[in-house]
């Protein structure tokens, strides 16, 4: 649906980046004593919580000087985060490559096609540093193109920060404090460590929850194996769950 309007104090956003976060709360009919709310992060622009973190990485790289016009974002994500990085990139103009493992599905693996995103499939490994996976693949990538960035969302502070400031101060408003318990899907760990972070501050007795897949690094202590589920799952020792205390 789009609008012709003559009235010039009609309200809107100028793109569909300021659009991002404010998701709404709905009540889940569990059978359960408590009262229990899912976040539609789905609804961000780019389908996604990831959209908070991309968006606050390339802010962060611009105000860096690190991101400087027409130059190229390479990243490693699992889906969410590259959809986020590709809308962003085709918003602001950048060039963007985005490495996937072979498990990304192919709705993700189009949908960061269709906003004109490169991506590189590359295998599905065990650890994270293998050189023919996707991390390495795009830190490679990022070395050798001029002009790349690389936002390297498992170790950039910016990631947590994204939900210091927007995730855990919504949850906080919209529960108007009467938070308890908090529970999150953990990949990078940035929603859990920012937002978790936040909510320890306002209530130091709210408990943070984050939901690791069984068999990743963080889940074995190092003995990792291959598993199916994406975004969910820390690969290896990471800098943001240190954020968070
Ligand atoms: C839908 C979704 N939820 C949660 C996560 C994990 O979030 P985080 O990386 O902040 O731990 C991901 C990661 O890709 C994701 O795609």
């Amino acid at each position: 649906m789009f609008f012709i309007s003559i009235d010039t104090s009609i309200q809107y956003h100028n793109n569909i980046l300021s659009t991002i976060g404010n998701t709404p709360l709905v009540k889940i009919n569990f059978e359960s004593r408590a009262a229990i709310y899912a976040k539609l992060e789905y609804l961000n622009p780019g389908g996604s919580i990831k959209d908070r973190s991309a968006l606050a990485m390339i802010e962060d790289a611009e105000r860096q000087g690190l991101l400087r016009p027409k130059g190229t974002i390479i990243e490693a994500s699992s889906g969410n985060q590259g959809i986020a990085l590709a809308m962003i990139g085709a918003v602001k103009k950048y060039r963007v490559i985005i490495t996937v493992s072979k498990k990304a599905s192919e709705e993700k693996k189009n949908a960061i096609h269709s906003y004109g995103a490169k991506l590189v499939v590359c295998p599905v490994v065990e650890r994270y540093d293998d050189p023919r996976g996707c991390w390495a693949v795009a830190k490679r990538l990022a070395r050798e193109i001029p002009h790349a960035f690389m936002p390297d969302q498992h170790f950039n502070l910016a990631n947590p920060d994204a939900h210091y400031r927007s995730t855990g101060p919504e949850i906080w408003r919209q529960t108007r404090g009467k938070i308890t318990h908090f529970f999150a899907a953990a990949g990078t760990a940035g929603t859990i460590s920012g937002t978790g972070k936040y909510l320890k501050k306002k209530n130091p007795n709210v408990k943070i929850f984050g939901v690791d897949a069984a068999n990743s690094y963080f889940s074995t202590k190092g003995n990792q194996k291959p598993y199916q589920i994406e975004g969910m799952g820390i690969d290896h020792d990471t800098p943001i769950l240190i954020y968070y205390r």
